[in-house]
């Protein structure tokens, strides 16, 4: 007997965690609870290209080429892992493109996971996304806190020491500040101030950046696409200056040898690079607030992935042509590579307007992951997997209030604590693990829903999903024989997911289950009772 009620509980809870969710539900439930629709194409490609072009090739493309602390280098060879790690994005694109015009509403992969793979699966990817939004979204902050200053310092002449050269534990990491310290003779103990026993280094400029980009969200999408438009602008128009400027200076020499780590560094450095293409995913989290998602999502991840992908073939051309990769490398092309080779080019004046740039550049990628981040979990709490009140609307701005500080305030602790490089590779995994998910998913819907209307279909599928699975994964496994911290940092994220799903979300649906079904019952009862009554005329 109790044998049998074990297996009965085993079968439930099996049911239960691959119990998927009808797309038909979803549409419903984002109609009633709706966002604002006020995204166009035209917006959705500056968001795509706002997110898309960021601290990758303002700041890791230096690392990409020369190499890091866990990495090696492509070298000249950078354009080949960048269009190798734009072939891995296109067939992902593609996929979201299906997903996003079939299943319109805010929530992205986390979204058609749950349609396809079940509620455990759709909890994972959740969880996973805040890998690629919110640690990524530290990455950014980290490396606006850095341009910042390098942007003040440009202004020395005019502004007071203290604002131009603060103490080190007041723009840093605790990790980023030892090592500037050590690397610079002095003993970080001696310098970073102690409270009760504990190091204590606080990210100014990073902190003010996120509590501003948190601001600028609740106040609405529409104000953000406006400001990002702006950012965008801004920072197309230097990549546009890097790239003329630039090309006068490059020495073919430097382009020799091409690959002088071979297939290991190209492919390295295409793990690495595919930091700088993240963002065009966000866009279809943003799908419930299009306007006629149909034809404009699609449009606005293929066109911006592309659209990047042009410029960031230009810019690794002229920036190897313009610095050496391989040898020994100046700690400030590793941190601001395209305003270092600049410099060293006697363009000074250059070398300003890309700081300007850049910081524009990282504050519209900051607005697009926040805003990310907050549409996939404000679709997780519609799903029962986080507290409902998380949901709640702003009175005035009709946008996520509170989820947009939760993860302004997540974000804020994470500078606190993160170190650049290392976040921008969880975000990768994230990412390359998102995306084969979606690859996956939309195998399977095509086998278990094959009518559902689709407006946009991936070509040659099931081969251009499937090429997608093999890149992705592909890239992820080969990086993971160099890279060491985050390749254990990573499994231990899921580790930590899973657990929370079995001690929270699963139990938290089932209660939601019961309500519901207790609902249902009332409002059929009641119906009955009516039925019953006799007309009076
Ligand atoms: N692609 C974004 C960046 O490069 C995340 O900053």
């Amino acid at each position: 007997m109790k044998k049998t009620h074990r297996a009965d509980l085993s079968k439930k809870f099996l049911r239960d965690v691959i119990k998927r969710k009808n797309p038909d539900k979803m549409l419903e439930a984002a109609q009633e609870n709706s966002l604002d629709k006020t995204l166009g194409v035209l917006d959705l490609i500056i968001l795509g290209i706002g997110a898309i072009i960021g601290s990758g090739i303002f700041a890791i493309v230096g690392v990409a080429a020369a190499g890091g602390p866990e990495s090696i280098g492509a070298g000249p060879a950078l354009i080949i892992s960048m269009l190798i790690a734009a072939f891995a994005c296109v067939f992902s694109a593609l996929c979201y493109s299906e997903f996003a015009t079939m299943i319109p509403v805010a929530g992205g992969a986390y979204i058609y996971t749950f349609a396809t793979l079940g509620e455990f699966a759709a909890w994972m990817v959740g969880w996973i996304l805040m890998l690629e939004y919110a640690i990524g979204y530290i990455a950014v902050a980290c490396a606006w806190s850095n341009y910042f200053m390098q942007f003040l310092k440009g202004f020395g002449h005019f502004l007071p020491g203290w604002l131009i050269n603060p103490p080190i534990w007041l723009i840093n990491d605790y990790k980023t500040a030892t090592k500037i310290l050590t690397d610079s003779g002095a003993d970080p103990t001696s310098v970073i101030p102690m409270f009760h026993g504990i190091p204590f280094c606080i990210n100014i400029p990073a902190i003010l950046a996120i509590v501003a980009v948190t601001a600028i969200l609740i106040k609405g999408t529409k104000d953000s696409t406006k400001i990002a438009g702006v950012m965008v602008f801004v920072k197309l128009a230097v990549i546009a200056l890097f790239i003329l400027v630039g090309a006068f200076f490059v020495k073919p020499e430097n382009w020799v040898p091409f690959a002088p780590n071979g297939f290991n560094g190209i492919f390295m450095g295409a793990f690495i690079i595919f930091f700088a293409y993240i963002g065009f995913d966000a866009l279809a989290t943003t799908a419930e607030e299009c306007k006629n998602p149909q034809k404009d999502l699609p449009i606005g991840i293929i066109g911006s992935l592309v659209i990047t992908t042009v410029i960031y073939s230009l810019v690794a051309l002229v920036l190897t042509g313009m610095q050496a990769t391989s040898g020994n490398i100046p700690a400030d092309f590793l941190k601001a590579p395209m305003a270092y080779v600049m410099t060293v080019a006697g363009q000074d004046w250059a070398a300003g307007l890309i700081s300007i740039g850049s910081l524009a550049g990282l504050t519209s990628v900051l607005l697009v992951l926040q805003l990310a981040a907050t549409r996939i979990l404000y679709a997780m709490s519609r799903d029962n997997f986080l507290p409902r009140r998380l949901q709640k609307l702003h009175p005035k701005f009709h946008t996520p209030h509170v989820l947009t500080w939760t993860v302004g305030i997540v974000a804020i602790l994470g500078t606190l604590t993160l170190d650049l490089n290392v976040a921008a590779e969880l975000c990768n995994f994230g990412t390359f693990t998102s995306f084969i998910i979606v690859c996956v998913a939309v195998l399977i819907l095509r086998k278990t829903d094959p009518d559902r209307h689709r407006p946009f279909k991936v070509p040659f599928s099931p081969l251009f999903p499937i090429l997608g699975i093999i890149c992705c994964g592909g890239l992820m496994i080969y990086s993971m024989q160099f890279l060491t911290t985050s390749a254990l940092l990573f499994p231990l994220w899921i580790g930590i997911g899973a657990l929370i799903y079995f001690h929270y979300g699963y139990k938290k649906n089932r209660v939601w289950e019961v309500l519901e079904a207790r609902q249902k019952r009332q409002e059929k009862e009641k119906e009955i009772t009516y039925e019953q009554q006799p007309i009076i005329n």
